[in-house]
Protein backbone atom coordinates (compact mmCIF):
# COMPACT_ATOMS: atom_id res chain seq x y z
CA UNK A 1 0.00 0.00 0.00
CA UNK A 2 1.32 3.48 -0.86
CA UNK A 3 1.24 6.10 1.88
CA UNK A 4 0.73 9.19 -1.03
CA UNK A 5 -2.49 7.83 -3.20
CA UNK A 6 -1.45 7.06 -6.85
CA UNK A 7 -2.21 9.94 -9.60
CA UNK A 8 -2.31 8.64 -12.90
CA UNK A 9 -2.89 11.49 -14.81
CA UNK A 10 -3.38 11.02 -19.10
CA UNK A 11 -2.16 13.52 -21.38
CA UNK A 12 -4.15 13.43 -24.92
CA UNK A 13 -1.79 16.26 -26.65
CA UNK A 14 -2.69 17.66 -29.30
CA UNK A 15 -4.63 14.58 -29.60
CA UNK A 16 -8.63 14.20 -29.82
CA UNK A 17 -11.81 15.75 -31.77
CA UNK A 18 -15.42 15.27 -30.42
CA UNK A 19 -15.96 12.17 -30.93
CA UNK A 20 -13.12 10.89 -29.05
CA UNK A 21 -14.98 11.92 -25.55
CA UNK A 22 -16.61 8.59 -25.95
CA UNK A 23 -13.20 7.58 -24.75
CA UNK A 24 -13.63 9.23 -21.35
CA UNK A 25 -16.87 7.60 -20.86
CA UNK A 26 -15.47 3.88 -20.79
CA UNK A 27 -12.47 5.14 -18.45
CA UNK A 28 -15.45 7.20 -15.71
CA UNK A 29 -17.21 4.03 -16.73
CA UNK A 30 -14.31 1.58 -15.12
CA UNK A 31 -13.44 3.91 -12.53
CA UNK A 32 -17.12 4.07 -11.40
CA UNK A 33 -16.56 0.38 -11.24
CA UNK A 34 -13.28 -0.88 -10.37
CA UNK A 35 -12.58 1.77 -7.41
CA UNK A 36 -9.13 1.92 -7.71
CA UNK A 37 -7.25 3.40 -4.75
CA UNK A 38 -5.75 5.93 -7.00
CA UNK A 39 -7.54 9.62 -8.59
CA UNK A 40 -7.72 9.53 -12.06
CA UNK A 41 -7.09 12.73 -14.34
CA UNK A 42 -6.99 13.34 -17.76
CA UNK A 43 -6.14 16.21 -19.04
CA UNK A 44 -7.95 17.01 -23.23
CA UNK A 45 -6.99 19.50 -25.55
CA UNK A 46 -8.04 22.93 -23.86
CA UNK A 47 -11.17 22.50 -26.89
CA UNK A 48 -12.69 19.39 -24.92
CA UNK A 49 -12.44 20.63 -21.51
CA UNK A 50 -15.58 22.17 -21.09
CA UNK A 51 -18.00 18.90 -22.64
CA UNK A 52 -14.87 16.45 -20.92
CA UNK A 53 -16.11 18.06 -17.64
CA UNK A 54 -20.13 18.08 -18.36
CA UNK A 55 -19.38 14.05 -19.37
CA UNK A 56 -17.27 12.55 -16.57
CA UNK A 57 -19.63 14.45 -14.25
CA UNK A 58 -17.21 14.04 -11.08
CA UNK A 59 -16.61 10.20 -11.62
CA UNK A 60 -12.60 11.36 -12.93
CA UNK A 61 -11.13 14.47 -12.73
CA UNK A 62 -10.19 16.97 -15.72
CA UNK A 63 -7.53 19.24 -16.35
CA UNK A 64 -5.29 21.52 -19.14
CA UNK A 65 -2.31 20.74 -20.54
CA UNK A 66 -0.94 24.22 -20.45
CA UNK A 67 -1.84 27.89 -18.59
CA UNK A 68 -0.14 31.08 -19.40
CA UNK A 69 1.52 33.09 -16.78
CA UNK A 70 -0.93 35.64 -16.67
CA UNK A 71 -4.84 35.32 -15.63
CA UNK A 72 -6.11 37.55 -18.51
CA UNK A 73 -4.95 39.81 -21.29
CA UNK A 74 -3.56 40.79 -24.93
CA UNK A 75 -2.44 37.24 -25.62
CA UNK A 76 -3.38 36.06 -28.93
CA UNK A 77 -4.21 32.35 -28.76
CA UNK A 78 -2.95 31.71 -25.18
CA UNK A 79 -5.83 30.38 -22.17
CA UNK A 80 -5.43 30.68 -18.52
CA UNK A 81 -5.59 29.24 -15.27
CA UNK A 82 -8.80 31.19 -14.74
CA UNK A 83 -9.99 29.71 -18.03
CA UNK A 84 -9.45 26.23 -17.05
CA UNK A 85 -10.88 26.43 -13.48
CA UNK A 86 -13.87 28.45 -15.00
CA UNK A 87 -14.21 25.31 -17.32
CA UNK A 88 -14.35 23.17 -14.49
CA UNK A 89 -10.74 21.82 -14.43
CA UNK A 90 -9.33 20.79 -11.52
CA UNK A 91 -5.69 20.76 -12.42
CA UNK A 92 -2.76 21.31 -15.20
CA UNK A 93 0.60 20.15 -16.01
CA UNK A 94 3.21 22.76 -16.84
CA UNK A 95 6.57 22.85 -17.67
CA UNK A 96 5.89 19.63 -19.83
CA UNK A 97 9.21 19.24 -21.94
CA UNK A 98 7.23 19.84 -25.49
CA UNK A 99 6.24 22.71 -23.93
CA UNK A 100 9.90 24.11 -22.80
CA UNK A 101 11.45 22.83 -26.31
CA UNK A 102 8.74 23.67 -28.65
CA UNK A 103 7.43 27.45 -26.75
CA UNK A 104 10.94 28.31 -25.31
CA UNK A 105 9.12 28.20 -21.89
CA UNK A 106 12.00 28.83 -18.88
CA UNK A 107 11.66 27.29 -15.53
CA UNK A 108 11.23 31.04 -14.24
CA UNK A 109 8.16 30.80 -16.56
CA UNK A 110 7.08 27.17 -15.04
CA UNK A 111 7.47 28.17 -11.63
CA UNK A 112 5.52 31.16 -12.64
CA UNK A 113 2.70 29.58 -14.54
CA UNK A 114 2.41 27.31 -11.23
CA UNK A 115 1.91 30.24 -9.01
CA UNK A 116 -1.18 31.75 -11.62
CA UNK A 117 -2.61 27.83 -11.67
CA UNK A 118 -2.39 27.85 -7.54
CA UNK A 119 -4.19 31.40 -7.60
CA UNK A 120 -6.96 29.94 -9.28
CA UNK A 121 -7.29 26.83 -6.97
CA UNK A 122 -6.26 24.39 -9.46
CA UNK A 123 -3.92 21.20 -8.66
CA UNK A 124 -0.36 21.33 -10.52
CA UNK A 125 1.84 18.93 -11.78
CA UNK A 126 5.36 20.12 -12.63
CA UNK A 127 7.01 18.23 -15.34
CA UNK A 128 11.12 18.03 -15.26
CA UNK A 129 13.46 15.50 -17.04
CA UNK A 130 16.53 14.98 -18.39
CA UNK A 131 17.88 15.12 -22.29
CA UNK A 132 19.65 12.29 -23.50
CA UNK A 133 22.81 13.94 -23.93
CA UNK A 134 22.42 14.73 -20.03
CA UNK A 135 21.78 11.11 -18.93
CA UNK A 136 24.84 9.95 -21.27
CA UNK A 137 27.07 12.60 -19.44
CA UNK A 138 26.49 11.69 -16.32
CA UNK A 139 24.91 14.41 -15.11
CA UNK A 140 21.13 13.82 -15.18
CA UNK A 141 20.24 13.80 -11.65
CA UNK A 142 22.68 17.81 -11.09
CA UNK A 143 20.20 18.93 -14.31
CA UNK A 144 16.75 17.88 -13.19
CA UNK A 145 17.40 18.87 -9.15
CA UNK A 146 18.32 22.14 -10.89
CA UNK A 147 15.35 22.40 -13.10
CA UNK A 148 13.48 21.12 -9.88
CA UNK A 149 14.85 24.36 -8.00
CA UNK A 150 13.99 26.65 -10.21
CA UNK A 151 10.64 25.61 -11.63
CA UNK A 152 9.02 25.75 -8.18
CA UNK A 153 8.62 28.80 -6.35
CA UNK A 154 8.50 29.62 -2.43
CA UNK A 155 5.00 28.55 -0.81
CA UNK A 156 4.25 26.09 -2.49
CA UNK A 157 1.11 24.27 -1.28
CA UNK A 158 2.18 20.43 -0.93
CA UNK A 159 -1.54 19.16 -1.15
CA UNK A 160 -1.54 20.60 -4.23
CA UNK A 161 1.50 19.79 -6.56
CA UNK A 162 2.99 17.02 -8.23
CA UNK A 163 6.03 16.26 -9.68
CA UNK A 164 6.31 14.35 -13.05
CA UNK A 165 10.11 13.18 -14.15
CA UNK A 166 9.93 12.32 -17.51
CA UNK A 167 12.89 11.55 -19.18
CA UNK A 168 12.63 13.38 -22.82
CA UNK A 169 14.48 10.33 -24.26
CA UNK A 170 11.49 8.12 -22.75
CA UNK A 171 8.66 10.11 -24.12
CA UNK A 172 6.93 8.60 -26.95
CA UNK A 173 9.97 6.48 -27.53
CA UNK A 174 8.84 3.19 -26.10
CA UNK A 175 12.87 3.11 -23.59
CA UNK A 176 12.20 2.90 -20.31
CA UNK A 177 14.69 3.70 -17.69
CA UNK A 178 15.83 0.77 -15.78
CA UNK A 179 14.05 0.32 -12.27
CA UNK A 180 17.12 0.97 -10.73
CA UNK A 181 16.99 4.60 -12.98
CA UNK A 182 13.76 5.34 -11.85
CA UNK A 183 14.10 4.84 -8.02
CA UNK A 184 17.54 6.39 -7.84
CA UNK A 185 15.91 9.76 -9.32
CA UNK A 186 12.81 9.34 -7.50
CA UNK A 187 15.07 9.42 -4.22
CA UNK A 188 16.70 12.59 -5.32
CA UNK A 189 13.57 14.16 -5.71
CA UNK A 190 11.72 13.25 -2.69
CA UNK A 191 15.08 14.11 -0.51
CA UNK A 192 15.01 17.31 -2.21
CA UNK A 193 11.46 18.43 -1.40
CA UNK A 194 11.83 16.94 1.96
CA UNK A 195 15.01 19.54 2.22
CA UNK A 196 13.30 22.26 0.80
CA UNK A 197 9.90 21.90 2.15
CA UNK A 198 10.07 19.60 5.08
CA UNK A 199 6.96 17.98 6.31
CA UNK A 200 5.30 18.89 3.53
CA UNK A 201 7.32 17.88 0.66
CA UNK A 202 6.68 14.37 1.93
CA UNK A 203 3.07 15.17 1.07
CA UNK A 204 4.65 16.31 -2.58
CA UNK A 205 3.19 12.93 -5.12
CA UNK A 206 6.03 11.86 -7.61
CA UNK A 207 4.94 10.88 -10.59
CA UNK A 208 7.01 8.87 -13.70
CA UNK A 209 6.35 9.24 -16.98
CA UNK A 210 7.56 7.96 -20.43
CA UNK A 211 6.64 5.34 -22.48
CA UNK A 212 4.38 4.04 -19.44
CA UNK A 213 1.64 1.15 -21.44
CA UNK A 214 0.03 -1.66 -19.78
CA UNK A 215 2.35 -4.18 -20.16
CA UNK A 216 4.77 -1.96 -17.83
CA UNK A 217 2.68 0.35 -15.23
CA UNK A 218 2.54 -2.07 -12.64
CA UNK A 219 6.00 -2.66 -11.82
CA UNK A 220 6.94 1.16 -12.57
CA UNK A 221 4.09 1.86 -10.04
CA UNK A 222 5.29 -0.53 -7.39
CA UNK A 223 8.82 1.52 -6.86
CA UNK A 224 9.48 2.90 -3.99
CA UNK A 225 8.83 7.13 -4.16
CA UNK A 226 7.12 5.85 -7.12
CA UNK A 227 3.58 7.53 -6.50
CA UNK A 228 2.02 8.03 -9.94
CA UNK A 229 2.44 8.18 -13.74
CA UNK A 230 1.73 10.35 -16.56
CA UNK A 231 0.66 8.99 -19.69
CA UNK A 232 0.26 10.39 -23.49
CA UNK A 233 -0.06 7.89 -26.03
CA UNK A 234 -1.15 4.91 -24.12
CA UNK A 235 -3.93 7.38 -22.49
CA UNK A 236 -5.77 7.95 -25.85
CA UNK A 237 -7.77 5.12 -26.59
CA UNK A 238 -10.13 3.52 -23.18
CA UNK A 239 -9.36 0.00 -23.33
CA UNK A 240 -5.04 0.70 -22.81
CA UNK A 241 -5.89 3.38 -19.99
CA UNK A 242 -8.34 1.35 -18.63
CA UNK A 243 -5.59 -1.73 -19.05
CA UNK A 244 -3.31 0.39 -17.18
CA UNK A 245 -5.83 1.14 -14.26
CA UNK A 246 -6.99 -2.45 -14.06
CA UNK A 247 -3.21 -3.76 -13.62
CA UNK A 248 -1.90 -1.04 -10.89
CA UNK A 249 -5.09 -1.68 -9.25
CA UNK A 250 -3.76 -4.83 -8.37
CA UNK A 251 -1.25 -3.42 -6.05
CA UNK A 252 -2.56 -0.71 -4.91
P1 LIG B 1 4.25 8.93 -23.60
O1 LIG B 1 4.20 10.49 -23.20
O2 LIG B 1 3.50 8.19 -22.51
O3 LIG B 1 3.54 8.86 -24.92
O4 LIG B 1 5.66 8.54 -23.65
C1 LIG B 1 4.34 10.90 -21.87
C2 LIG B 1 4.26 12.41 -21.80
O5 LIG B 1 4.80 13.09 -22.66
O6 LIG B 1 3.66 12.96 -20.84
Amino acid sequence: MKTLRPLIVGNWKMNGLKAQLVELEAIASLVISLQPNADILICPPATLIDRAVQIVAGRISIGGQNCHTDITGSFTGDISAQMLSDMGASSVIVGHSERRKDHGETDAMVATKAKAAWCEGLFVIVCIGETEKQRGEGIALAACGEQLSRSLPENVPAYATAIAYEPLWAIGSGHIPTNAQIMEMHAHIRDYLNQRFGVAGKMIRILYGGSVVADNAREILALPEVDGALIGGASLEAVEFDAIICAISKDL
